[in-house]
C-alpha cells in the first residue's frame, strides 16, 4: 500500500533581517523564488498534497508556489506570527484531511534535495515516528541544536535556549521534520511557548513526541542543501552554491565554458550540445540555445531563443523576444528585442533591432536602428531576405524593407522599400574642390592674430 504525504511549507515569516518590501520568499535564486524551490522540490519527492503557510503577499507567494508543479497546493494564512510551530497548526484543516506523514519544509531554504525529503519520508516507514533532517555546520551559531543520546533523537534546542554544552554541539536541524499524520494536531497542539522568545517552537515536537513513547531519529544531510535564508548576503552564498551546481549541469551535459564560475545561469536555461559560453555571460528567465551555438563574452540575454550554430556577441544583449535563426550572427554591441533574425542573417556592430522580422540571409551594416517607438506605439519593421542595409541606417516603422533590396549607407528610411529596390535616403554629397585648403589658411590667419605678443596686447 502506498503512503499518503502532506507537505506543510512555512513561508509566513516576518523577514525582517531582509529589510524587504516584499516577501522573503519572493526574493530568487537562479531567477526562481525561493518559495518555487522548495515547492518544486517537494513535488519531486512525490508528496501528494502542499499546505502553503503564507503571511505577507499571500497571492503572489502562492502563485510562485504553483508555478510549474501538479500537486494541488492549499493557501493558508498565519495573520501573527507566533513561531513554527505555531505555523504548522494553522494548516490544521489540510492535515485533518489525514495523512499517514507531515512533512514541514521552511519556504526559505531553496537547496533541499528531493532525495533527502524521501530518505526522511522512508525513515518514517522503517519504524521511526518523528524523523529530523539534520546537518553538521561549520558555524552551527543559529541553529537549533540536535541532541542525540543511544541513536535516538532526545531533543532539538534553539539557539537561544540552548546552554554552552549544547551550543558545542554542530549537528543541527535543516529545518525539514516529518511525523505521523495521524497524531500531528494532537502532538502539535501540546506546544506552548515558555522560551526565550515566547514563540510556538515546531522543535518542542521532538520532545513531546518522546514523552509520549514515540522513538524520534536525526539523518544526516549535506550542509549545502540546508542553507536557510535569513539576510540578503546568505541569499547571495545560496545563489553562489545554486549555481555552481547548474554549471556542473551544464557542463555535465555537454556544454563548454572557458570560466565557469563567471557565467550566471537561470532555472529554466536549455542548451543544445556542443554550445560554447565564454567568460561573463549572463543568462536571464528563458532562454534556449541550440546545439553548436557560441556565445562570447560578455552577453546578457533572456527570452531568446539561439538557433543552432548561432553566434553572439562579444558584448551582445539579447532582449525578451528575440529569435535567431540557424548561423546567424548578432555582434558586439547590438541590442535585439521581440525580433526574429533569419537563419544566416548577420547584425554584426552597434545596432539596435527591435519589433523586427529579418529575413534569411539578410546583412544589417553597422549602427543600424529600427526606429520601433513613436512615444506611444511599437511598430514593427520588416527586413526581406537578402537584403543589404547600409551602415548608419534608420529604419522609422512601421516599414517593410523588400527581399533583396538595398538601403544606402546614412539612410533614414521612412517609406517601404520594394524588393530588389536601391532606396538612399540621405542628403547628396557636395564636393568643393580647393575648398579645404582656402579654409585651413583662413583658420591659420586668424589663429595668428590672436597670438600677438604679450606685450603688444597687455598696453
Ligand atoms: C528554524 C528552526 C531551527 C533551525 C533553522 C534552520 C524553529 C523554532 N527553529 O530557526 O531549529 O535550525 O530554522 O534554518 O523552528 N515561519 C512562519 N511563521 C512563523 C515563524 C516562522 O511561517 O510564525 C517560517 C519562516 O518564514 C521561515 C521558517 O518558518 O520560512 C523558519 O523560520 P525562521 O524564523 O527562519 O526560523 P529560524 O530562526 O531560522
Ligand atoms: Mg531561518
Amino acid at each position: 500500500m502506498t503512503r499518503t504525504c502532506l507537505a506543510v511549507v512555512l513561508a509566513a515569516g516576518d523577514a525582517t533581517r531582509m529589510k524587504s518590501s516584499k516577501s522573503k520568499v519572493l526574493h530568487a535564486v537562479g531567477n526562481l523564488p525561493l518559495i518555487s524551490h522548495v515547492t518544486r522540490a517537494a513535488a519531486a519527492a512525490g508528496v501528494n498534497k502542499l499546505a502553503l503557510v503564507v503571511g505577507r503577499d499571500g497571492d503572489l507567494v502562492t502563485d510562485a508556489a504553483r508555478a510549474g508543479i501538479d500537486v494541488p497546493v492549499a493557501p493558508v494564512v498565519q495573520t501573527e506570527r507566533k513561531g513554527t510551530g505555531h505555523a504548522v497548526l494553522m494548516a490544521r484543516d489540510v492535515i485533518s484531511e489525514g495523512f499517514d506523514d507531515i512533512v514541514v519544509l521552511y519556504g526559505d531554504a531553496p537547496l533541499i534535495n528531493p532525495d533527502s525529503l524521501t530518505a526522511a519520508i522512508s525513515e518514517r516507514s522503517k519504524g521511526a515516528d518523528v524523523v529530523v533532517l539534520g546537518f553538521r555546520a561549520d558555524d552551527p551559531t543559529g541553529y537549533g541544536r540536535l541532541i542525540e543520546r543511544d541513536g535516538e533523537l532526545i531533543a532539538i534546542r534553539e539557539h537561544r535556549d540552548a546552554s554552552a554544552e549544547e551550543r558545542a554541539i554542530d549537528f543541527c536541524n535543516g529545518g525539514v521534520i516529518t511525523f505521523s499524520g495521524r497524531e500531528a494536531v494532537n502532538l502539535l497542539e501540546a506546544i506552548g511557548n515558555d522560551n526565550v522568545k515566547g514563540e510556538f517552537y515546531l522543535t518542542d515536537l521532538v520532545e513531546i513526541a518522546r514523552a509520549r513513547g514515540l522513538k524520534c531519529v536525526a539523518i544526516e544531510a549535506p550542509e549545502e542543501d540546508m542553507m536557510g535564508c535569513n539576510t540578503r548576503a546568505e541569499l547571495a552564498e545560496i545563489e553562489q552554491v545554486w549555481q555552481a551546481r547548474a554549471r556542473q549541469a551544464a557542463m555535465l551535459s555537454g556544454v563548454s565554458m572557458i570560466d565557469p564560475s563567471s557565467v550566471f545561469l537561470s532555472h529554466d536555461t536549455v542548451f543544445g550540445n556542443d554550445v560554447m559560453i565564454e567568460p561573463n555571460v549572463w543568462f536571464g528567465p528563458g532562454v534556449r540555445v541550440g546545439d553548436g551555438a557560441v556565445i562570447h563574452a560578455f552577453c546578457h540575454i533572456e527570452g531568446a531563443d539561439i538557433g543552432p550554430g548561432a553566434m553572439i556577441g562579444p558584448f551582445a544583449r539579447l532582449r525578451p523576444g528575440s529569435e535567431l535563426g540557424e548561423k546567424s550572427k548578432v555582434g558586439n554591441f547590438c541590442e535585439i528585442k521581440k525580433a526574429r533574425v533569419g537563419a544566416g542573417a548577420k547584425v554584426n556592430h552597434l545596432s539596435y533591432i527591435g519589433d523586427a522580422i529579418v529575413g534569411p540571409a539578410a546583412n544589417i551594416g553597422a549602427g543600424t536602428i529600427t526606429c520601433n517607438y513613436d512615444g506611444q506605439n511599437k511598430h514593427l519593421t520588416e527586413i526581406g531576405a537578402g537584403a543589404f542595409i547600409g551602415s548608419n541606417s534608420s529604419l522609422v516603422a512601421p516599414i517593410r524593407i523588400g527581399d533583396g533590396a538595398y538601403v544606402g549607407s546614412g539612410s533614414v528610411v521612412t517609406m517601404d522599400v520594394p524588393d530588389d529596390a536601391l532606396a538612399i535616403a540621405r542628403a547628396r554629397q557636395e564636393t568643393k574642390p580647393g575648398r579645404a585648403q582656402r579654409l585651413r589658411e583662413k583658420i591659420s590667419a586668424i589663429k595668428a592674430l590672436r597670438r600677438k605678443p604679450a606685450s603688444e596686447s597687455d598696453q
